[in-house]
Parts: C-alpha cells; structure tokens; sequence
C-alpha cells in the first residue's frame, strides 16, 4: 500500500541517481540524526528527490533555468551576491511575469559576509493615499466580487525596483547597468515559453483578454501562445532600458508617469505621489534559535517569520527525528501547531507602522510552551477549539530578547540573499499599465477586506490587517537564513500565498532536524493547515496508507492534493561545500560556480 502511494508521488524532475553514496537525501549539516534517518525514508520515495547541485565557491538557484543564469553570469563576472539577486529578479520579471516582477513586491533577507551580519529589506506593495478601509464593499457592506484581485483598483504601489536599486546601492559591486542587461536582452530577444508559462496564460485568460495592452503581450490576437513559442515584450524592454539609466524613473520619471496615467484613465487609484512617496524599509530580521541553529526570517508586514519561529518553538524539543520520518505523533505536533500559529495570524497579524503587532510575545518559548500544553496528542482539536492568544495573556507575556517566486543565492565570500516577492495572483491584477509592458500586482487582497473574509489563500483577518493609506498589506513570504556557531548553514524560500510558511518550516526541518540535503528538503512531501479552513492538505502519494490512517483516527479532516510551493534552497555542509535545490514541482534550477 505504502508503494502504490509513493509511486504516485511522481516528480517532473526524476532523480538520475545511480551511486548510492552520491544518491543519499542525508546531508553532512548536522550528525545528530543520520542514523535515524536513513533507516526512515522509503528508498522508494528518496529516488525520487532531486539531487542538488554542489559547489564550494557560489550557487544561484531561482524558477527559472534562464533567471538562475542571469545571476551565475554576474557571480562570473566578479560580482557578489547582491548583484545576482538583483539581475535574477528582473529576469525573472521577463520570463515569469505571471509570478513576480518590477509590477509587485517583495521581501529579502541578506547575509553579510564581512560582518556575518543578517539585514532584512522590505520592498512590499503599499496601498495608496485614496485606498480606504471599505474599499471593496458597496453600499449593503457585502464584498465586491474579485474587485481586490482584477483590475486597476487591485494594485498596490508596487516597490520591486525601489528595493533592487537600494540593495545595488548599498551592495553591488558591478555597475547597475551591467545587473539589469540580462533582464534587457531577455525582455527583448524573446524566450521559449514553457509548459508551465501556458498554464498560467490559460488559468488567467479571461482577465488578460480584457486589458488591451496585457492582450497585446501575453496573446496573438487574442490567441492563446502555445508551448515553445517566443515571446517577445518590446516595451518592458525599453522600460528596462529607462530603469537601466534611472532607476528613479519607475517613482518620478516617464515609467511613473505611464503607471498613473493608466491608473487614472481605467478607475485606479494610484497616483504619481503614492509612486514619489514609496520607499523600501530595512527592519530588523526575526531570528531565533532551533537546536543548534539560527534561523532569521521576515519580520512583520509579514507573518512569515512569527510564526515559522512559533511553530518551530511549539515544537520545541520534541525529537522529532527520533520519532521517525513522517511518524505520525510528528505530523500531528506539526500540525497542530500550525493551527494554532495560523489562529494567531489572523487576529494579531498586520502592519507594524500601523498596528502594535505582539511579536516578541508571539515569538517567546515561554508562551510556546504554554500552547504546547493544549495540544492532545490523541486528537485533533477543531479550529472553532483553538483561538488566538487573548489580550490579557500578551499583557502577561514578556517575550523574548520574528504566485510569487524566490531566489536564493550565495558567492564565493558567503554572502547570502535570500529574496521572495510576488505579484500575488498569477498575473497580479491581470493589468498592463500601457506602454511599459509591466504586469501589475493584485497584492491589496492580501488585506482583510472585511473582518473574516478569506482572500485568495483562504486566510481570513480583522482589524490589525485592515486597509489604511500607504498601510502594507500582510504577506506570508518567509525568505530564511539560517546560521550555525555564526555560519552560515542554510538559505530557503518559496512561494505558495498561505502554504509558504509551512513549505519553509517543513524544508527547514527536513535539514537541520532529519539532516536531509538540500535537494531532498525541497522535494519531500508536504502538508500544511493553516487553521481556517479546518482542513489539513496532504500531497498526493507523499503519505503512506497507515500514516494517513492514523492521523484521520485523530480526526484531522484531510484533503488530498497535488503538490504546492516552488520552493528552492541553499545549504552548506561541514566541509564547505555549498547545495543548491530547485523544487521539483516547478522548472527551476540551481547553477553551482
Ligand atoms: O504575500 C503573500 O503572502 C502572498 N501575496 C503571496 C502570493 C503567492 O505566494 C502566490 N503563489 N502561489
């Protein structure tokens, strides 16, 4: 039985192993676990992780082979980490528009080599100066349907390019120009589209027939592209040569001007002062510490971190590895604390330049312990069961000292950049402001339109995520760097809306707590709950019959379904040698130096 579901478990990506040795998920990171784990994974199943590409002097991997070269190029060129993230990001502007690009946001954490110091930049769609908190209800106070996620009343301020540029700025060791060509040359020789492409162009067909310059670009005529096909996107390349000699001009020159006029002409709201006034923000990264490990993640105005860090602390020392791979005690811990973060989310959650966020209560091991203590190990509890933290028990705490696409890369000196950003939907607002051959975000769904009502991923919020002017709305992107005795040990990211943080969780403990390597961490099956709706997702054929049997005799209500995230991952072993995963899932890559 065991074997018929791990068959199904089927890959795009088959492993090409034929050596044992150089076949084996366990990776060197750690020795607490190896013996444990080798005897728990289905040789079945591990033959069909991907293997990861190892080098000892750089890696760039990112969701696409073309995006990953870009930000190999520069790392050859003699440039750092900094300068692959940014050529890697606006490549993958060119040739995944659907997921991520100069229309959107995002968020990254970066590791100084000289200082071992870990930064966090949030470049994150903002709402603008008209957007008001009921915005999209009408007069009877119900939703307007998909106005948050079609069409020019969608879209965020959006704050790729500012957070690139401040990066470069700060960073970058080869000139701007020379980051931003690959993205040019891409933009405007055209790519082959990939199956993957079409799929998304389908999916969003309807809402990209109705934009005159999106249906311009993304079809003939109005006729679907078909795999293999190139395409070509004159004017984001000609944008992209106006960012290349100024990158102000996306907030205050032509490209800006271009944006407003098309938001004013088609019922937006963004104007050329919202793109004037918009600035990326450092903050300071939420880190805390798991077994012998580090992790930092994003802070608010995402959730990721808080509860990547909380979920891990709920945890705390159970030996999960001493369970066994995929015990089903684990799983049940796992997901039972996943709900209960998830609870949290949802009512604590949103803008720390808005709303007083309780992250160190969140986050301290003395409130993760006293969740811990809720939980039944013998039974689920329902999500109606299980509520946020009440006001008066954060008064108590005192804390302690936390379609879309990621990149992670590191070069020969150990800096790292670990980037997630987005344009939420696959194709964002499905709106091309004309001229400039940007697709612009749909990120204003990730707001609580409404006290309870889902957005796209299915999370409901109140008033902490409600729509204010200039607010930034709540995001779950959990780009991570994680360090060992002030190494660095680990770099991972995905997207996948409400599932990001338990990709990322679950990458994160199949290395440090199951010592996988890197390839095997991002292919390893999945689950994830994510509190509302009560309903816990198990990948297909990723769970054997007795696992499944025994966490539905604990009464978790399971879907099963096919595989989420897109995760990629860097991980350095001992000995200094760096691996690099793309998620099988998707079609990216990783490039060793
Ligand atoms: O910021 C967030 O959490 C979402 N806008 C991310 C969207 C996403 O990951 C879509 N990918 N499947």
């Amino acid at each position: 039985m065991i074997l018929q579901h791990l068959r199904r478990f089927s890959f795009t990506v088959v492993c090409l192993c034929i050596c044992l040795s150089s076949c084996s998920p366990v990776s060197p990171i750690g020795e607490r676990q190896r013996r444990k784990v080798n005897a728990g994974i289905p040789p079945d199943l591990q033959s069909q992780f991907v293997q990861p590409q190892r080098s000892k002097l750089g890696m760039a991997v990112s969701a696409h082979p073309l995006a990953t070269e870009a930000g190999v190029a520069m790392l050859e060129d003699g440039g750092n980490a900094m300068d692959a993230a940014v050529a890697t990001a606006l490549a993958i502007s060119v040739v995944e528009p659907f997921s991520a690009g100069i229309g959107g946001g995002g968020f990254l954490l970066l590791r100084e080599a000289e200082t071992g110091k870990i930064r966090a930049l949030d470049f994150r769609e903002r709402a603008p100066m008209a957007a008001s908190r009921d915005m999209y209800l009408d007069d009877e106070g119900k939703v307007k349907s998909r106005a948050s996620l079609d069409g020019h009343l969608a879209v965020g301020v959006p704050g790729t390019v500012a957070g690139l540029y401040e990066l470069h700025r700060e960073y970058g060791k080869l000139p701007w120009s020379a980051v931003v060509k690959p993205a040019i040359r891409l933009a405007q020789e055209g790519f082959e589209l990939s199956d993957r492409f079409i799929r998304f162009t389908q999916r969003r067909r309807d809402v990209l027939l109705q934009n005159t310059a999106a249906k311009a670009i993304f079809t003939r005529q109005g006729q679907m592209y078909e795999p293999g096909d190139i395409l070509v996107q004159k004017d984001l390349a000609n944008t992209l040569k106006t960012i290349s000699q100024d990158p102000e001009s996306f907030y205050s020159g032509k490209v800006a001007w271009a944006i407003a006029q098309d938001m004013q002409q088609h019922g937006g709201l963004i104007t050329l002062n919202d793109l004037i006034n918009y600035e990326p923000i450092w903050r300071d990264p939420i880190c805390g510490n798991f077994r012998d490990a580090r992790i930092c993640s994003m802070p608010p105005p995402s959730s990721g971190g808080v509860h990547l860090l909380q979920i891990l602390n709920i945890i705390g020392e159970t030996d999960l590895a001493d369970l066994g791979w995929q015990n089903p005690d684990a799983l049940h811990l796992m997901v039972e604390s996943m709900r209960i973060a998830y609870a949290d989310r949802a009512a604590h959650l949103g803008d720390p330049d808005f709303v007083e966020v309780p992250v160190r209560q969140l986050t301290s091991k003395e409130y993760a312990k006293q969740r811990r203590e809720e939980i039944q190990m013998d039974r689920v509890r329902r999500s109606d069961e299980v509520t946020a933290v009440d006001e008066a028990t954060l008064q108590r705490l005192q804390g302690e000292s936390t379609n879309t696409t990621h990149l992670t890369i590191v070069d020969r000196d150990r800096n790292v950049v670990s980037m997630t950003f987005t344009i939420n939907g696959g194709f964002g607002a499905g709106v091309v402001a004309a001229g400039t051959g940007i697709v612009l975000n749909n990120e204003m769904d990730d707001f609580a339109i409404a006290p309870g009502v889902p957005n796209l991923y299915g999370l409901v919020g109140d008033e902490a995520n409600a729509i204010a002017p200039r607010k930034t709305p709540l995001s779950s992107m959990t780009p991570i760097i994680a360090t060992r005795n002030g190494r660095f040990l680990m770099a991972a990211g995905s997207p996948g809306g409400s599932t990001i943080i338990t990709t990322v969780l679950q990458i994160a403990l199949n290395g440090i707590e199951y010592n996988m390597n890197a390839g095997a961490a991002v292919s390893a099956p999945r689950l994830h709950h994510q509190w509302l709706p009560d309903v816990l997702w198990l990948e297909r054929g990723g769970f054997g019959a007795d696992t499944v049997q025994s966490l539905k005799e604990r009464g978790h209500n399971i879907e099963v379904r096919d595989g989420w995230g897109n995760a990629n991952a860097i991980f350095v072993t001992e000995d200094g040698t760096i691996q690099g995963a793309a998620d099988p899932r998707g079609e990216g890559t990783a490039i060793g130096l």
